[in-house]
């Protein structure tokens, strides 16, 4: 039998706990509590988190801390900082945070060769950025769109940076091309001139079939406008330099990271290629550095004083304890409208897992769903369901305090209304406030029973002064270590993504069975490799194998 990965006095306590926070609320707290805006407010430098309108309290956080020593939190800790593998399904170290910086807080790491080549791979990235832009310089004709081909990781980081730091009027268009689906491809070619694109295919291991599919289509448009050999063009970025080469890159063309650095926490890589040459390798730089001092936050404080240990904390105690099954994020500035599909990768390809890291079934819940969008558009669409829907849904509010355009009045009416929704999603309103405002207007009973909010629903708001780089890269570096916490309380391995793989497999085996164009129970042979599919599957193959 295996051992609880939450002791049973923990999991009493924390039961307790949710008892009295259910009946109680959050309200409640602010009356008894009255220095929590200070005590669960955290300044990072680079932005500022407060989680006083959530259930966080003095109760949860010494339970917390008691399960932190159980299961050897801050050693688990050292081994990621020490390189240790613990991504152990795989049987490889998580370093990518030496790509921000080398000397990793001074705490040093086990394995020289590795900081040797994550110095290597920084400088050779910045180098082929400088060659690259020479290169560019030289062009009859200025780049004026580059299209990122990639995936995944191998995408969503670098366009969250492309759109948040790129300069507002900036001349060069970064399109991201990611998925199969061809109408995003023949949208971008589209809006594209064979003669100012520059091409960057982005995958770590240059086997992804959406990628190589998406290249191969765009060196036949190239092909089509007159160009002999497109792949003596197109650049490569991958950490299997070799099969980048095998598919046609030029060795010059080929920009390559380590292999332990993962798809989803590559953004501080090379593989921020197309950004980078928009925003400028010293705006990149100011991103990496906002994430170190991130960094140096997360390894040298202790879990009481812990930002992202103390925000991982509520999420593991909502879905545990408090039934909850997904939390939103909305970020109230439009350059961070990747942000959240960035984050959902990040949270549920890392944490979505049912195996403890010994292969066990787990024997809690592990990532909620990871959902949002942009402030204001959400509030005419979503918060409904936040304000009064039935499910609890914890949800973090981004806001930035100063903007980058001269629309006065538009940044006031956005801060405003961010505020305001966490305001209102804490406070509710009930009967005897509803019976005030509409107390002269006859409005009827049933109507004001429809506007009641319980309020007691939890948000954190986190306020950057300014997007800067620096405030970026702190950002996302605070939610990755913020995953691995999690990871860490639910006893499982983050850096795995085992559960994509299976359909990717069955993906090849159905592929060539929409090939015949008859029907396919018609055909004895298709009938003969379809054995296997379920029902369902069969009838779906058929039909659109007809078509
Ligand atoms: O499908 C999952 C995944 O492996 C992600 O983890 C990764 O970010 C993405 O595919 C792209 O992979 P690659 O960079 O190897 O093309």
């Amino acid at each position: 039998m295996s051992i609880p990965s939450i002791s049973t006095s923990i999991r009493n306590s924390l039961e307790e706990l949710a008892i009295s926070d259910k009946a109680g609320g959050i309200k409640a707290k602010f009356s008894v509590d009255l220095d929590r805006v200070d005590r669960f407010s955290f300044d990072f430098g680079q932005f500022y988190m407060d989680l006083s309108k959530t259930h966080i309290s003095q109760e949860l956080l010494s339970i917390y801390l008691k399960f932190a020593n159980e299961i050897d939190f801050v050693a688990k800790r050292e081994a990621l900082l020490a390189g240790e593998r613990i991504n152990n399904s795989e049987d490889r170290s998580v370093l990518h945070t030496l790509l921000r910086d080398i000397s990793n807080q001074g705490i040093s790491m086990s394995d020289d060769d590795v900081l040797a080549q994550a110095k290597a791979s920084k400088a050779q990235f910045v180098d082929q950025y400088h060659q690259i832009q020479q290169q560019l310089s030289k062009r009859e004709h200025a780049i004026k769109d580059i299209i990122h081909v990639g995936i995944g990781g191998s995408s969503l980081g670098t366009q969250l940076v492309f759109e948040a730091l790129k300069d507002l009027n900036s001349s060069i268009k970064v399109h991201f091309i990611g998925n199969i689906d061809a109408h995003q491809l023949v949208d971008v070619l589209s809006q594209c001139e064979l003669a100012n694109t520059l091409v960057i295919g982005v995958s770590k291991t240059f086997t992804t079939a959406e990628t190589l599919q998406n290249l191969d289509s765009i060196a036949d448009w190239f092909k089509a406008g007159g160009v002999n050999n497109p792949l003596a063009h197109f650049y490569a970025v991958t950490a299997a330099p070799s099969k980048a080469h095998d598919y046609g890159i030029p060795s010059n063309n080929i920009v390559s990271f380590p292999t332990w650095v993962g798809g989803r926490y590559s953004v501080w890589s090379s593989v921020s290629l197309s950004a980078a040459l928009v925003i400028g390798i010293e705006k990149f730089e100011e991103f990496l550095s906002g994430a170190a001092a991130l960094d140096k936050h997360f390894y040298t404080q202790s879990p009481e004083t812990n930002g992202c240990f103390l925000a991982a904390m509520l999420d593991h105690y909502y879905v545990n304890f408090l039934c909850v099954k997904s939390r939103a994020i909305f970020a109230y500035d439009f350059r961070l409208r990747s942000l959240v599909d960035y984050l959902q990768q990040l949270e549920t390809e890392s944490n979505g897992k049912d195996r403890q890291r010994n292969g066990d079934p787990v024997d809690q819940q592990t990532s909620p769903v990871v959902w949002g969008g942009v402030g204001t558009d959400v509030q005419h669409s979503v918060f409904q369901m936040l304000h009064q829907g039935t499910s609890l849904i914890p949800s973090e509010f981004i806001l930035v305090r100063d903007p980058d355009h001269d629309l006065v009045e538009h940044h006031k009416e956005l801060l405003a209304n961010g505020l305001a929704q966490t305001a209102a999603l804490l406070e509710g309103q009930d009967k005897a406030q509803i019976d005030s405002i509409h107390a002269q207007d006859g409005l009827t009973d049933l109507a004001k029973r429809a506007k009641i909010f319980s309020g007691d629903r939890p948000s954190t708001t986190i306020l950057l002064d300014r997007l800067t780089p620096k405030a970026l890269g702190a950002l996302l570096a605070f939610y990755e270590h913020r995953t691995f916490c999690f990871g860490v309380f639910a006893n499982i391995n983050s850096y795995d993504q085992m559960g994509v793989e299976l359909g990717k497999r069955l993906a090849t085996q159905v592929k060539p069975l929409l090939d015949p164009v008859k029907p396919i129970q018609d055909s004895e042979q298709t009938q003969k490799s379809a054995e296997g599919f379920d029902p369902s599957t069969l009838s779906l193959l058929s039909k659109v194998g007809s078509s």
